[in-house]
């Protein structure tokens, strides 16, 4: 390709990614990162799937209805229902965009839908039709699009596009391509779809096999014009391909692509640790771009070099997806305005009252440990987004505990003006005296299978952040806490852990990979 192109960032971490199990996210958390998204200069945000549950429909319609400088998308199965309910959330977006999906793979055909190929057409067309009465932007997704037969896959797209879709994504759904074969994918639909210059190829390729990043560049390369991804490549089983390695692999080798896209890539780092920490999905060490090893240089041979000229082994500047040189240590001396320029650095946009409460909170803890690194004031700014002002929140507690004697615990708990009290001598050590008192006074009995304790920052007086994985009727929910005492921390995880279960109640449809009707 000679011409440079701008290649579309559609980036799906609010839906795709959400459904990595136990990633889902509360409204706050949501807003937070759809904005963190908007100032990455994603071009698209998919914020949901509004006909899933009533949680998913309210944050779609807050994000279209808040969100400026990125178009909204909301996903649909293709029935009516469906439809109407992504439009009905989607409506006070200044950009919107409906996308819809449908199954076209042979084995999609026969055992899920039970459809035959005219009845897949029939409903595609009917479906975009439907959309494009309320809005123009569409985009169409043909599920499975990777093992859907070439000549059918030309016929649904063509048929779409006709009907008035304005995006056309191809969805490597259960990551089984490989960078030729699906490069081959789009290069057919570019040479045998008739009016495929009406609409824009999109690539969403999954990770099964490692190959999602490949597999979106072998698209881009034959004419691909947009890349859905997410965050960190969260997302189910092995995930999406990654926004930031898709973003620096198109930049660093702009010289082989002539592409590249609008992502402020100073951005990355920020945006990938705010989706870690909302989301409890930690990145792996190694991790291209964001990981913490993906610039430290061990081998004496490559520190030789990278001190006598960085480019010998370096091929991005840290600096350049936001890597910080050192991270900026305050004090209890620290101000306001230090601490809201930090706080932005990081990426959370604070209201004026956040802010207080973050600066008060920030103060104690300064009282607390001498040096408040960036991992701190992270934690104190996700606070924020944790527990609603209707759920529960822990107002104190007391532990009597040692070697060989059952833990007496004392608990307090605070829900708006109710306070609840649970005095047990339980457990066999005091995180899971504990565990069992926040049981008690909620009611809500859970099974914990993941408990991690990890140091945020460095030094022996450091935070403890705790995470935790519980399962609730056969869902799988997270929390997350952070306190100068492990104790306090494991506390404030189970519990937020337990706030998810409770804003959930009432059941959440997980229909994402079904055609089936809607629950409702
Ligand atoms: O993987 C997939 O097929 C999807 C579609 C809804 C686009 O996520
Ligand atoms: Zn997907």
């Amino acid at each position: 390709m000679s011409d440079s192109r701008t290649i579309k960032i559609f980036d799906t971490t609010l839906r795709d990614g959400e459904q990595s199990p136990g990633a889902s996210m509360n409204l706050a958390e949501k807003l937070e990162l759809a904005q963190a998204l908007c100032d990455l200069k994603v071009d698209i945000i998919e914020a949901g799937f509004p006909i899933a549950s009533p949680g998913d429909f309210e944050a779609v319609r807050e994000i279209a209805s808040t969100i400026r400088g990125a178009t909204i998308c909301g996903l649909a199965r293709c029935n009516d229902a469906d439809i109407d309910r992504a439009w009905e959330a989607l409506k006070h977006a200044s950009t919107p965009r409906i996308h819809i999906f449908l199954a076209t793979s042979a084995i999609h055909r026969e055992f899920k839908l039970k459809m035959d190929k005219q009845e897949i057409i029939r409903r595609a067309v009917g479906g975009v039709q439907r959309a494009a009465k309320y809005c123009d932007d569409i985009e169409f997704s043909p599920e499975d699009a990777a093992r859907t037969e070439s000549d059918f896959l030309c016929e649904v797209v063509e048929a779409a596009i006709a009907a008035g879709a304005t995006t056309v994504n191809i969805p490597d759904t259960v990551g089984y391509a490989t960078p030729a074969h699906f490069g081959g994918v789009i290069r057919n639909l570019k040479n045998r779809v008739p009016n495929i210059d009406r609409a824009v190829i999109s690539v969403h390729c999954h990770n099964d096999l490692g190959l999602a990043v490949a597999n979106s560049l072998a698209g881009i390369e034959n004419g691909a014009g947009q890349v859905e991804c997410t965050i960190n490549g969260i997302g189910e089983r092995a995930g999406n391909c990654s926004l930031e390695e898709i973003v620096m692999a198109l930049r660093t080798r702009y010289d082989y692509y002539q592409a590249d896209t609008r992502i402020e890539s100073r951005r990355l780092v920020p945006t990938s640790r705010l989706v870690s920490n909302i989301t409890g999905l930690q990145v792996q060490r190694n991790k291209a771009i964001v990981g913490k090893n993906a610039f430290a240089h061990e081998a004496g041979i490559h520190q030789d070099g990278m001190l006598k000229e960085p480019r010998t082994y370096e091929i991005m500047r840290p600096e350049d997806v936001g890597l910080a040189k050192t991270d900026l240590v305050m004090g209890k001396h620290s101000g306001r305005a230090a601490l809201a320029d930090r706080a932005k650095a990081l990426g959370y946009h604070l209201t004026g009252e956040q802010l207080q409460s973050v600066f008060e909170q920030f103060k104690i803890l300064a009282d607390k440990k001498k040096e408040i690194y960036d991992g701190d004031i992270a934690a104190l700014c996700e606070q924020q987004y944790l527990n609603g002002a209707d759920q529960w929140n822990i107002e104190s507690y007391h532990i009597q505990c040692g070697s060989g004697e059952k833990p007496t615990v004392t608990l307090v708990l605070e829900r708006g003006q109710t306070r609840s009290t649970e005095t047990m001598t339980c457990g066999d050590g005091p995180v899971d005296a504990i565990f069992l008192a926040i049981e008690k006074i909620t009611g809500i009995t859970v099974v914990c299978r993941d408990f991690r304790v990890q140091a945020i920052t460095v030094g022996k007086d450091a935070q403890a952040e705790v995470n935790v994985e519980v399962v609730h009727d056969d869902h799988v929910y997270r929390g997350r806490g952070v306190s100068t005492d492990s104790v306090e921390a494991s506390a404030r995880a189970f519990l937020n852990a337990i706030n998810r279960v409770e804003v959930s109640a009432g059941g959440r449809l997980h229909p994402q990979h079904s055609d089936a009707p809607p629950a409702l």
